[in-house]
């Protein structure tokens, strides 16, 4: 028997109605945020990566699926970000207008090792604004990550915010790290005495435990940002102070990709376990550049969806399904129901039944694992009466109805 390889997963259509509602309503909030969509390839030149997340990033050092072909090198895109920087240039859309927003959702491929919520395939939905600098740019980015949390049903998020500032700021960042974590070396664990070198930034993020002591001691402020930079960031904390988005300033919060600049957040829900992360962004002003386009500024984010999906709460699933579970009991019943389900389709309401001969509680139990909203019993006395019995999942209610008053039922 063959199986699929680790850290991937099929979807399976019970799952994958919950992702269409997911991707539905996405597809809604970037529409009336003015994103449109973006559909880049899922293989590219490895090149691409290597310069925009930089070679001393986790993902180019251990992450990428690369195919080797002839003289090519490809991968499977682990990110979009760098892939629709490159589309961006590559079709001109600098000189059709600059200014660009684009939305994506699909599957992005890093070889990490798998656990809860860190899978090698992988789902991001994610938004990328190309062709301005304004610090409002960034507060609309990240109203925009807060409202489609929101629509999702996903409550009890913490959008956690800060500022790396331009690449001269990065430096000092670096260097102030470097200084600070270089008496504390050889109690960092292996991983981290390694990142020291490679890529200090990214021994924020380590989840050892040791290592976490010694970040939290580090007491960073954001003295390493240079007037424009600190405008910058005060002007994204009172754009979103004005909007009513709440979020915390998290000085050890800087991301371990090369291309970030300024303004970065992630957003962690305590739900999540050691892989907190619900999605995470920030500004690239230098890649348009660095990868052959025009000087401008970007700024975006993406989600991953397979965390939305153990974040999100069963209680608003339960809500907007409006689904009906028929439970026939018997020859004749089953006739019935049939008739009915074919009814209540034709008349776009989501219905289903039972096809395994189930008793009456194991139907029950299959029509709560469905989060079905009603069920509608027919058995033998229903069909005496010439009624069936409707089931309010929601409020426990139950009451008899005649048949051919089912749909207008439903319907109010
Ligand atoms: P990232 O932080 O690498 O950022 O990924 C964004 C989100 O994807 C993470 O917060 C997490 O929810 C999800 N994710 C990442 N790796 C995995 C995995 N192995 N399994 C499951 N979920 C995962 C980026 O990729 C940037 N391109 C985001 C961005 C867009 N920055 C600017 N624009």
């Amino acid at each position: 028997m063959y199986k699929s390889i680790r850290g991937v997963k099929d979807i399976l259509p019970e799952e994958a109605s919950s992702w269409q509602k997911i991707e539905d309503s996405a597809r809604n909030i970037f529409f009336i945020y003015g994103y449109g969509q973006i559909r880049t390839p899922i293989i590219e030149e490895v090149n691409l990566f290597n310069r925009s997340l930089g070679s001393s990033s986790e993902i180019v050092q251990k992450q990428m699926f690369e195919i080797k072909r002839d003289k090519e090198t490809l991968c499977l895109r682990p990110e979009a970000t760098a892939a629709v920087v490159r589309a961006y240039i590559e079709n001109s859309l600098d000189k059709k207008g600059g200014f660009a927003k684009f939305y994506y959702m699909g599957p992005m491929f890093r070889a990490e090792r798998p656990q809860k919520g860190r899978l090698r395939q992988f789902h991001h939905i994610g938004a990328e604004a190309i062709g301005s600098l304004s610090s409002y740019l960034d507060v609309e980015v990240i109203s925009l990550a807060n409202r489609l949390l929101c629509d999702f049903g996903v409550a009890g998020f913490t959008i956690k915010l800060n500022s790396l500032g331009c690449v001269e700021d990065k430096k000092k960042l670096s260097q102030i790290l470097k200084t600070k974590l270089k008496k504390r070396l050889t109690d960092l664990c292996a991983d981290c005495q390694d990142r020291f070198n490679r890529n200090i930034f990214r021994v924020l993020d380590c989840k050892n435990q040791a290592c976490r002591g010694i970040i939290e001691d580090l007491q960073l402020s954001s003295d390493y940002l240079c007037a424009d930079c600190n405008q910058h960031f005060l002007q994204v904390k009172n754009g979103l102070i004005a909007l009513g988005i709440d979020y915390k300033v998290e000085s050890q919060l800087v991301r371990g990709l090369d291309y970030y600049t300024r303004t970065v957040f992630e957003i962690t829900h305590p739900g999540l376990g050691s892989q907190d992360a619900l999605g995470a962004g920030g500004r690239y002003d230098n890649l348009v550049k660095e990868l052959g386009g025009p000087d401008l500024g970007a700024i975006g984010f993406a989600f991953g969806l397979e965390r939305l999906m153990l974040a999100r709460e069963k209680v608003a699933q339960r809500q907007v399904s409006k689904l009906v579970y028929i439970i026939s009991l018997g020859e004749a019943a089953t006739e019935q129901g049939l008739r009915l389900l074919e009814e209540l389709r034709k008349n776009n309401i989501a219905a289903d039944t039972d096809y395994t001969g189930k008793s009456l509680k194991a139907a029950m139990r299959a029509a709560d694992d469905l989060a079905a909203r009603f069920v509608l019993i027919i058995g033998e006395d229903e069909l005496k009466k010439n009624v069936v019995t409707l089931k309010d999942m929601q409020s426990a209610e139950q009451k008899e109805i005649n048949p051919e008053n089912l749909i207008a039922e439903l319907k109010c």
